[in-house]
Protein backbone atom coordinates (compact mmCIF):
# COMPACT_ATOMS: atom_id res chain seq x y z
CA UNK A 1 0.00 0.00 0.00
CA UNK A 2 1.08 3.40 -0.72
CA UNK A 3 -0.07 6.40 1.44
CA UNK A 4 -1.53 8.92 -1.05
CA UNK A 5 0.10 12.53 -0.65
CA UNK A 6 -1.70 15.52 -1.80
CA UNK A 7 -1.06 19.47 -2.56
CA UNK A 8 -3.11 22.51 -3.32
CA UNK A 9 -5.29 22.89 -6.04
CA UNK A 10 -2.60 25.46 -7.48
CA UNK A 11 -3.75 25.78 -11.29
CA UNK A 12 -8.09 25.73 -11.05
CA UNK A 13 -9.11 29.30 -12.48
CA UNK A 14 -12.38 30.66 -11.12
CA UNK A 15 -14.31 32.92 -13.75
CA UNK A 16 -17.08 35.36 -12.94
CA UNK A 17 -20.43 34.21 -14.51
CA UNK A 18 -20.64 36.68 -17.57
CA UNK A 19 -16.68 35.45 -18.18
CA UNK A 20 -18.09 31.89 -18.04
CA UNK A 21 -20.78 32.11 -20.26
CA UNK A 22 -18.49 33.95 -22.70
CA UNK A 23 -15.76 31.23 -22.39
CA UNK A 24 -18.31 28.42 -22.88
CA UNK A 25 -20.17 30.14 -26.14
CA UNK A 26 -16.55 30.65 -27.69
CA UNK A 27 -15.47 26.46 -26.89
CA UNK A 28 -18.95 25.56 -27.98
CA UNK A 29 -18.45 27.67 -31.69
CA UNK A 30 -15.13 26.09 -32.09
CA UNK A 31 -16.18 22.98 -31.31
CA UNK A 32 -19.17 23.16 -34.02
CA UNK A 33 -16.99 23.79 -36.70
CA UNK A 34 -15.09 20.43 -36.27
CA UNK A 35 -15.88 17.93 -38.84
CA UNK A 36 -14.42 14.60 -39.86
CA UNK A 37 -12.22 14.66 -42.97
CA UNK A 38 -11.45 12.07 -45.21
CA UNK A 39 -9.71 14.38 -48.23
CA UNK A 40 -6.14 15.10 -46.88
CA UNK A 41 -3.31 17.86 -48.50
CA UNK A 42 -0.05 15.84 -48.22
CA UNK A 43 1.98 19.36 -46.71
CA UNK A 44 3.44 18.51 -43.63
CA UNK A 45 2.73 19.39 -39.92
CA UNK A 46 5.12 20.36 -37.39
CA UNK A 47 6.33 17.48 -35.15
CA UNK A 48 6.26 19.94 -32.05
CA UNK A 49 2.13 20.76 -32.71
CA UNK A 50 1.46 16.80 -32.60
CA UNK A 51 3.44 16.43 -29.34
CA UNK A 52 1.73 19.36 -27.48
CA UNK A 53 -2.09 17.41 -28.46
CA UNK A 54 -1.15 14.37 -27.40
CA UNK A 55 0.65 16.52 -24.16
CA UNK A 56 -3.11 17.56 -23.91
CA UNK A 57 -4.54 13.94 -24.09
CA UNK A 58 -2.27 12.95 -21.34
CA UNK A 59 -3.57 14.95 -18.94
CA UNK A 60 -7.15 12.75 -19.85
CA UNK A 61 -8.57 11.29 -16.53
CA UNK A 62 -7.85 7.86 -16.15
CA UNK A 63 -9.07 4.58 -14.27
CA UNK A 64 -7.21 4.69 -10.99
CA UNK A 65 -4.83 7.50 -12.64
CA UNK A 66 -3.34 4.15 -14.89
CA UNK A 67 -3.37 5.91 -18.52
CA UNK A 68 -4.08 2.77 -20.45
CA UNK A 69 -2.79 5.05 -23.71
CA UNK A 70 0.16 4.79 -25.90
CA UNK A 71 0.13 6.64 -29.14
CA UNK A 72 2.00 5.34 -31.95
CA UNK A 73 2.88 8.36 -34.66
CA UNK A 74 3.29 7.47 -37.74
CA UNK A 75 5.09 9.67 -40.20
CA UNK A 76 6.85 7.23 -42.65
CA UNK A 77 5.57 6.85 -46.04
CA UNK A 78 6.99 3.11 -45.75
CA UNK A 79 5.26 2.73 -42.77
CA UNK A 80 1.88 4.74 -43.83
CA UNK A 81 1.93 2.42 -46.92
CA UNK A 82 2.16 -0.71 -44.71
CA UNK A 83 -0.86 0.11 -42.81
CA UNK A 84 -2.99 1.22 -46.24
CA UNK A 85 -2.56 -2.09 -47.80
CA UNK A 86 -3.49 -4.01 -44.32
CA UNK A 87 -6.26 -1.78 -44.08
CA UNK A 88 -7.22 -1.87 -47.15
CA UNK A 89 -7.41 -5.14 -46.95
CA UNK A 90 -9.43 -5.60 -43.97
CA UNK A 91 -12.26 -3.09 -45.04
CA UNK A 92 -12.54 -5.18 -48.54
CA UNK A 93 -13.79 -7.88 -46.94
CA UNK A 94 -15.91 -5.56 -44.33
CA UNK A 95 -17.13 -3.81 -47.22
CA UNK A 96 -17.42 -6.90 -49.24
CA UNK A 97 -19.43 -9.11 -46.97
CA UNK A 98 -18.59 -8.99 -43.06
CA UNK A 99 -20.68 -6.17 -42.19
CA UNK A 100 -24.41 -6.54 -41.89
CA UNK A 101 -26.59 -5.06 -44.45
CA UNK A 102 -27.38 -2.89 -41.60
CA UNK A 103 -24.16 -1.54 -40.76
CA UNK A 104 -23.83 -0.67 -44.56
CA UNK A 105 -26.89 0.75 -44.73
CA UNK A 106 -25.42 3.16 -41.33
CA UNK A 107 -22.22 4.17 -43.45
CA UNK A 108 -24.50 5.08 -46.44
CA UNK A 109 -24.98 8.83 -46.00
CA UNK A 110 -20.83 8.90 -45.03
CA UNK A 111 -20.30 7.75 -48.89
CA UNK A 112 -17.11 5.58 -46.85
CA UNK A 113 -15.42 2.58 -48.98
CA UNK A 114 -12.72 0.00 -48.65
CA UNK A 115 -10.41 2.17 -50.45
CA UNK A 116 -8.19 4.61 -48.35
CA UNK A 117 -5.42 6.79 -49.94
CA UNK A 118 -5.83 9.23 -46.97
CA UNK A 119 -3.74 6.68 -45.07
CA UNK A 120 -0.60 7.31 -47.35
CA UNK A 121 -1.31 11.34 -48.29
CA UNK A 122 -2.24 12.54 -44.93
CA UNK A 123 1.22 13.10 -42.86
CA UNK A 124 0.88 11.67 -39.73
CA UNK A 125 -1.90 8.49 -38.37
CA UNK A 126 -1.33 8.26 -34.75
CA UNK A 127 -2.43 4.92 -33.52
CA UNK A 128 -4.07 4.96 -30.50
CA UNK A 129 -3.23 1.77 -28.47
CA UNK A 130 -5.71 1.03 -25.13
CA UNK A 131 -3.23 -1.08 -22.39
CA UNK A 132 -5.44 -3.70 -21.72
CA UNK A 133 -3.09 -4.53 -18.26
CA UNK A 134 0.31 -3.30 -17.48
CA UNK A 135 3.41 -5.23 -17.11
CA UNK A 136 5.35 -4.63 -13.51
CA UNK A 137 9.50 -4.82 -14.05
CA UNK A 138 9.51 -7.87 -12.61
CA UNK A 139 7.52 -8.87 -15.25
CA UNK A 140 4.23 -9.06 -13.50
CA UNK A 141 0.46 -8.38 -14.56
CA UNK A 142 -1.10 -5.25 -13.23
CA UNK A 143 -5.39 -5.45 -13.57
CA UNK A 144 -6.00 -2.37 -15.43
CA UNK A 145 -9.29 -0.35 -14.63
CA UNK A 146 -12.26 1.38 -16.92
CA UNK A 147 -9.53 1.21 -20.10
CA UNK A 148 -11.90 1.73 -23.25
CA UNK A 149 -13.58 4.72 -21.27
CA UNK A 150 -10.28 6.08 -20.30
CA UNK A 151 -8.62 5.57 -23.68
CA UNK A 152 -11.91 6.97 -25.43
CA UNK A 153 -11.54 10.22 -23.48
CA UNK A 154 -7.85 10.59 -24.01
CA UNK A 155 -8.88 10.03 -27.94
CA UNK A 156 -11.39 12.49 -27.38
CA UNK A 157 -9.37 15.27 -25.73
CA UNK A 158 -6.76 14.43 -28.67
CA UNK A 159 -9.03 15.05 -31.34
CA UNK A 160 -10.05 18.24 -29.84
CA UNK A 161 -6.48 19.43 -29.43
CA UNK A 162 -5.67 18.97 -33.22
CA UNK A 163 -8.87 21.05 -34.07
CA UNK A 164 -7.68 23.81 -31.63
CA UNK A 165 -4.35 24.04 -33.32
CA UNK A 166 -6.07 24.17 -36.55
CA UNK A 167 -6.22 20.41 -37.96
CA UNK A 168 -8.25 18.02 -39.20
CA UNK A 169 -8.34 14.21 -38.37
CA UNK A 170 -10.64 11.40 -39.27
CA UNK A 171 -11.20 8.94 -36.68
CA UNK A 172 -10.64 5.82 -38.74
CA UNK A 173 -11.31 2.12 -37.08
CA UNK A 174 -10.59 -0.74 -40.08
CA UNK A 175 -12.06 -3.90 -38.50
CA UNK A 176 -10.38 -5.79 -37.25
CA UNK A 177 -7.30 -4.24 -36.21
CA UNK A 178 -4.54 -6.41 -35.16
CA UNK A 179 -2.36 -6.19 -37.92
CA UNK A 180 -1.63 -2.94 -36.33
CA UNK A 181 0.36 -4.68 -33.85
CA UNK A 182 2.40 -7.09 -35.16
CA UNK A 183 3.23 -3.96 -38.08
CA UNK A 184 4.22 -1.59 -35.30
CA UNK A 185 5.82 -4.33 -33.18
CA UNK A 186 3.25 -3.23 -30.33
CA UNK A 187 3.61 -5.82 -27.11
CA UNK A 188 0.63 -8.02 -26.57
CA UNK A 189 -0.58 -6.08 -23.19
CA UNK A 190 -1.88 -3.64 -25.67
CA UNK A 191 -4.71 -3.52 -28.43
CA UNK A 192 -5.19 -1.22 -31.36
CA UNK A 193 -8.13 1.40 -30.41
CA UNK A 194 -8.31 3.68 -33.55
CA UNK A 195 -6.41 4.98 -35.92
CA UNK A 196 -6.59 8.83 -36.35
CA UNK A 197 -5.67 10.45 -39.51
CA UNK A 198 -4.29 13.71 -39.07
CA UNK A 199 -3.02 16.54 -41.21
CA UNK A 200 -4.64 19.81 -43.29
CA UNK A 201 -7.73 18.82 -45.91
CA UNK A 202 -7.07 18.89 -49.02
CA UNK A 203 -8.48 22.08 -50.99
CA UNK A 204 -11.00 20.32 -52.71
CA UNK A 205 -12.16 18.70 -49.22
CA UNK A 206 -15.90 17.72 -49.38
CA UNK A 207 -17.91 16.95 -46.20
CA UNK A 208 -21.08 14.70 -45.77
CA UNK A 209 -23.96 17.44 -44.90
CA UNK A 210 -25.07 15.86 -41.60
CA UNK A 211 -26.69 16.84 -38.40
CA UNK A 212 -26.23 17.30 -34.60
CA UNK A 213 -28.77 16.03 -32.78
CA UNK A 214 -30.18 19.26 -30.33
CA UNK A 215 -29.58 19.75 -26.92
CA UNK A 216 -33.29 18.34 -25.82
CA UNK A 217 -32.49 15.38 -27.49
CA UNK A 218 -28.87 14.40 -26.23
CA UNK A 219 -29.54 15.96 -22.27
CA UNK A 220 -32.24 15.14 -19.80
CA UNK A 221 -31.76 17.77 -16.68
CA UNK A 222 -33.04 16.47 -13.20
CA UNK A 223 -33.02 19.75 -11.16
C1 LIG B 1 -15.34 5.29 -32.90
C2 LIG B 1 -15.46 5.92 -34.27
C3 LIG B 1 -15.12 5.16 -35.38
C4 LIG B 1 -15.16 5.74 -36.65
N1 LIG B 1 -14.73 5.00 -37.72
C5 LIG B 1 -14.70 5.57 -38.94
C6 LIG B 1 -14.13 4.87 -40.05
O1 LIG B 1 -13.62 3.76 -39.90
N2 LIG B 1 -14.13 5.47 -41.26
C7 LIG B 1 -14.62 6.72 -41.44
O2 LIG B 1 -14.59 7.21 -42.57
N3 LIG B 1 -15.15 7.45 -40.41
C8 LIG B 1 -15.18 6.90 -39.17
N4 LIG B 1 -15.64 7.62 -38.09
C9 LIG B 1 -16.08 9.02 -38.29
C10 LIG B 1 -17.59 9.18 -38.20
O3 LIG B 1 -18.19 8.67 -39.37
C11 LIG B 1 -17.90 10.68 -38.01
O4 LIG B 1 -17.39 11.11 -36.77
C12 LIG B 1 -19.42 10.94 -38.05
O5 LIG B 1 -19.94 10.66 -39.32
C13 LIG B 1 -19.75 12.38 -37.64
O6 LIG B 1 -19.09 13.30 -38.49
P1 LIG B 1 -18.22 14.47 -37.88
O7 LIG B 1 -17.07 13.84 -37.13
O8 LIG B 1 -17.78 15.28 -39.06
O9 LIG B 1 -19.08 15.26 -36.93
C14 LIG B 1 -15.60 7.08 -36.81
C15 LIG B 1 -15.95 7.82 -35.67
C16 LIG B 1 -15.87 7.26 -34.42
C17 LIG B 1 -16.19 8.11 -33.21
Amino acid sequence: MTAPTFQPLAEYREYPPDEMARRAAAFLADARRRRTVRDFADRPVPRAVIEDCLRAAGTAPSGANQQPWHFVVVGSPAVKRRIRAAAEAEEAEFYGGRASDEWLAALEPLGTSAHKPFLEIAPYLIVVFAESYGVAPDGHRIKHYYVSESVGIATGMLITALHHAGLVALTHTPSPMGFLNTLLNRPPNERAFLILVVGYPAIEARVPAITRKPLGAIATFVE
